[in-house]
């Protein structure tokens, strides 16, 4: 019988391999470092996660940890459902994770996360012309704040100047509502108030020039887009 210990905290020392067995109960237990049961609550949300982006947490981890990338930009943030993720592999990388959101967020970075993580209160058309204005370049950026069309495409417009080719961009929620993965959700009769007003995020990414641009959409869970841009002479 194997047992987690279930009051270790996120935000303990890591406990790499410490392990000890109690062989007169024939009870195991089995302690897990902080990274160990992070991935763990990754690999339950993919499998069975009710949430509205669970299912990609673990693809957010996969796609920064593994692009290496250390500049990394988070616009939408709420609880902090996909902070977690990204600040990860922000660790792993020796990065820094830069999350924006309009209101203030209840996520509290676990203590070894904290010096990765900088949260702005801001509108993200702001944040992201300062970072414009600042010379910035990310190398992965999350795009999930407001979904209204005209919103996303200047905020596709202003990403324009702040990535590379090697930079990677996720947009969530092309396929917004269980009803219409694996198909994208475009409805222009709604109106600009509406978050998914004007055709969407899905309408915004399906203009972009296919010269310049190219994506491809994992079709569950609202839709996860894999952006990239694929020359930079422009800038
Ligand atoms: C769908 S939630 C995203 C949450 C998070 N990425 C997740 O999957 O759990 C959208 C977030 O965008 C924020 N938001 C809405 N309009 C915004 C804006 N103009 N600028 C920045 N954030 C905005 C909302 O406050 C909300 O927290």
């Amino acid at each position: 019988m194997v047992k987690q210990l279930e009051d270790l905290k996120w935000d303990d020392d890591e406990f790499h391999g410490i392990g000890f067995g109690n062989e007169m109960s024939g009870t195991v237990i089995k302690m897990q470092s902080p990274t160990e049961k992070r991935m763990s609550f990754l690999l339950e949300k993919a499998n069975s996660g009710k949430g509205d982006s669970d299912r990609h947490l673990l693809t957010l981890f996969s796609v920064a940890a593994s692009s290496h990338s250390r500049r990394i930009l988070e616009l939408g943030v709420r609880n902090g459902d996909t902070t977690l993720p990204l600040l990860m592999a922000a660790k792993i990388n020796n990065g820094v994770l830069d999350s924006v959101d309009l209101n203030e967020t209840s996520y509290k970075a676990p203590e070894d996360l904290k010096s990765y993580w900088q949260f702005y209160k801001s509108d993200a058309i702001k944040f992201l012309e300062n970072s414009v204005a600042a010379g910035m370049k990310y190398d992965l950026i999350y795009l999930d704040d407001w979904h209204e069309y005209s919103h996303v495409k200047k905020e596709l417009e202003l990403i324009d100047q702040i990535v590379t080719p090697s930079s990677i961009i996720l947009v969530h929620d092309l396929m917004y509502s269980t009803n219409n993965s694996p198909y994208y959700h475009i409805d222009i009769t709604l109106p600009k108030e509406n978050q998914w007003g004007q055709g969407g995020p899905a309408r915004a990414v399906q203009e972009l020039n296919p010269q310049f641009w190219e994506f491809s959409t994992l079709p569950y869970n609202n839709g996860l887009t894999l952006l990239r841009k694929k020359y930079s002479s422009k800038y």
